[in-house]
């Protein structure tokens, strides 16, 4: 068997103690898996393990994160993601040449495919905009395009969609399946709320009180959850509903 992309051993964080104890879990090339868990149950801490993020104070203090790829994080908030005086197509630039490794012309071409590749509607109108100026939905397409500036092998998504009114959130979950798809890019997706985990991964991991305490595919957590926990979550979820819907609420052929 060839070595998984990512695979998190007996992981703990702490701070002046224990903040995530014993997490272990892996996610192979081009899969989606998503971390549930209410909140202070370990999820971001867990995620900016991964690429040695954590805050200032907090540390990995046992077990293992092996990495085998690129990755590449996208928070909850694009606009504090993104440099507010700067506009959209001259940051996406910056990473295509920076942590792209493009020359001008190249990281010029590559800039606008990324936007292409996100749906940004009306990307040559838009290079010039400033963040402000995009709506939440679009900024998160731009937050994406970044990410994918670098290559990355796997996204890790800290509640990407949590910001975003209904019909958005729907729009970039189809987008993360769509780059999937196409990109084979994996996710690990972090959301306190299952219905989305499971709209987007094929497997989830719960966590609570800084450990995992259930893991298997999402049919078998949708329809056998085995920890009470789960059990507890799942009397919360509500399906995400379908793009047609979605697309009868939104106004007609608008992107956000
Ligand atoms: N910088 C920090 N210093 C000390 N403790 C922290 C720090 N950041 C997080 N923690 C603690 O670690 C625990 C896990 O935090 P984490 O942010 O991973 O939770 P989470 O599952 O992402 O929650 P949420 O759903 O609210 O985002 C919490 O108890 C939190 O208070
Ligand atoms: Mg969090």
């Amino acid at each position: 068997m060839s070595a998984p992309l990512l695979e998190v051993s007996d992981l703990e964080i702490s701070a002046t103690g224990p903040l995530v104890h014993g997490v272990g879990f892996r996610v192979d090339a081009g899969e989606a898996v998503g971390i549930v868990g209410e909140s202070g149950s370990g999820k971001s801490l867990t995620l900016r393990a991964v690429i040695d993020l954590l805050p200032r104070g907090v540390r990995v203090t046992g077990g293992e994160v092996a990495l085998n790829g690129r990755a590449a994080m996208v928070f909850q908030d694009p606009l504090a993601a993104l440099d507010p005086l700067m506009s959209i197509g001259a940051q996406l630039w910056e990473v295509c040449r920076t942590a792209g490794g493009l020359d001008r012309a190249a990281a010029l071409a590559r800039s606008h495919e990324l936007l292409r590749i996100v749906h940004l509607p009306d990307p040559e109108r838009r290079w010039k905009h400033l963040p402000g100026q995009l709506s939440g939905g679009q900024r998160q397409r731009v937050v994406l395009a970044i990410a994918l500036a670098t290559n990355p092998q796997i996204l890790l998504c800290d509640e990407p969609t949590t910001a975003l009114d209904v019909t958005v959130q729907r729009q970039i979950l189809d987008l993360l399946a769509e780059l999937r798809r196409e990109l084979s890019v994996a996710l690990l997706f972090v959301s306190h709320d299952l219905a989305v985990v499971a709209d987007v991964c094929s497997r989830v991991i719960v966590m609570s009180a800084g450990r995992v305490v259930e893991e298997g595919s999402v049919a078998q957590i949708l329809s056998a959850p085995r920890h009470p926990y789960t059990k507890m979550l799942l009397g919360a979820v509500l399906p995400i509903p379908p793009m047609d819907a979605v697309a009868a609420l939104a106004a007609p052929g608008e992107l956000s």
